[in-house]
Formats: C-alpha cells, sequence, structure tokens
C-alpha cells in the first residue's frame, strides 16, 4: 500500500495569491485529517535565507545562471532535511514554491532549461504543481512590501510565458487567479480531490 504523503506544490508570478490560497488548502486538509506541513523556497534554512537577502537588495543581479545553481543548493537541501522525511512519514506536504520556479524565472533570465532540469534530478516530482495565473501588473499591484531583484514587469511578463508553456507541456495545472478568492479556493479544492481520489483507487487495488 502506498502509504507516502502527498506533495503538492503553488507556483505563480508575485502576488498571484499563493500564500493566502496555500493557508486556506492546508487549513481544510487539517480539518479533514492529514497532518499538513507547510513549506516553502527559498527555505527558511541558511542558502534560503542567503538568497532572500540577496533577493531584496535590488539593485545589482547575479548571473542568472548563478542564482539557478543556488536555488538548486537551497532545494537539494530542502528535498533532503524537510521533503522526503515528511513525505516519509505519510505527511502532506504543500510548498510554496519548487523547481518550476526556477525554470521561470531563472529560464526567463536566459538560462537553459534543460540544464536547470538536469541539476534538479534529484528532486522528487510533485503529485500536484499549481499554476495561480495572473497578469503581472495586477500582481505587482498586490504587492506591497519593497520588491525583489525579480519583480519587474516586463521580466515577469517572460516569467509567465514559461510558466504557461508548463501548463501546456501538462507539468504544471492552470488557475485563473484573478477571479474572486472563494472560485480560485474551489478551483483549487476540487484539482486536491481529483488527486486524493485517485490516489485512494489507487491504494484500495
Ligand atoms: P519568495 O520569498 O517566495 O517571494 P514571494 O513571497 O513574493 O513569492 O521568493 C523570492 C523570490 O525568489 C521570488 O521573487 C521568486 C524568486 N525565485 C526564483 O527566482 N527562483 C526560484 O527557484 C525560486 C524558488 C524563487
Amino acid at each position: 500500500m502506498d502509504k507516502r504523503g502527498v506533495f503538492i506544490v503553488f507556483e505563480g508570478i508575485d502576488g498571484s495569491g499563493k500564500s493566502t490560497h496555500i493557508k486556506i488548502l492546508a487549513d481544510e486538509l487539517r480539518r479533514r485529517g492529514h497532518n499538513v506541513l507547510q513549506t516553502s523556497e527559498p527555505s527558511k534554512d541558511r542558502i534560503g535565507n542567503f538568497i532572500r537577502r540577496y533577493a531584496e537588495r535590488n539593485d545589482r543581479r547575479l548571473t542568472p545562471e548563478t542564482e539557478a545553481l543556488l536555488f538548486a543548493a537551497d532545494r537539494f537541501e530542502h528535498v533532503k532535511k524537510v521533503l522526503k522525511p515528511a513525505l516519509r512519514r505519510g505527511r502532506t506536504v504543500i510548498s510554496d514554491r519548487y523547481i518550476y520556479s526556477t525554470l521561470a524565472y531563472q529560464g526567463a533570465g536566459g538560462v537553459s532549461l534543460d540544464w536547470i532540469r538536469e541539476m534538479n534530478r534529484f528532486a522528487p516530482k510533485p503529485d500536484l504543481a499549481i499554476l495561480l495565473d495572473i497578469l503581472p501588473e495586477f500582481g505587482l499591484q498586490r504587492v506591497e512590501r519593497k520588491k525583489t531583484v525579480f519583480e519587474v514587469s516586463d521580466y515577469l511578463r517572460k516569467v509567465r510565458e514559461i510558466y504557461l508553456r508548463l501548463v501546456e507541456q501538462g507539468e504544471l495545472k492552470r488557475i485563473d487567479a484573478d477571479k474572486p478568492k472563494t472560485l480560485v479556493q474551489g478551483e483549487v479544492l476540487a484539482l486536491v480531490e481529483e488527486l486524493l481520489e485517485k490516489r485512494t483507487g489507487k491504494t484500495g487495488s
């Protein structure tokens, strides 16, 4: 029987409402008896903290290749120390961002997507990866804190294009996040329920 936990990822450009929807979903799954772990990338560990400090200083960028390497290093720690142990214990893991962020953000900076995939081969595939899709101009309006090095309209347009390509390739499921919150949440829950039913079906056979 498959006792491994369920792994769900949320993606989207800044201001797409990921944290709000992750919280609503996590609360709902906990109510239904799931042992939920909410986590995020960049991680709250050493490399993640370094990246966050770097991103907040929005004056000068490292090469996007170096960024991709840093995000992959942070992910390696996160996967090994947090994600895999939680999934082995049967926990439901919800991550705010994952490899698709590197593909979209560093890909938008011109880094080869094949190279990013290759260096992230260690990262287990999520059971469900949701794109909360929003136009960059709306997303940026919603970001109230100081903007990071990545939060520039033209850049985010490219980021979104790559995200949409990943939707076409079937790696991400798109939800229109410009709709009222309750509608978006309903769609999130529908996707998660579909996934959980599929898994129950599998484990029941
Ligand atoms: P985060 O703290 O998640 O910002 P937010 O709360 O606004 O979503 O992430 C910081 C920035 O890092 C964000 O602008 C996206 C960027 N990022 C990448 O460029 N590549 C990556 O692989 C990841 C995980 C994040």
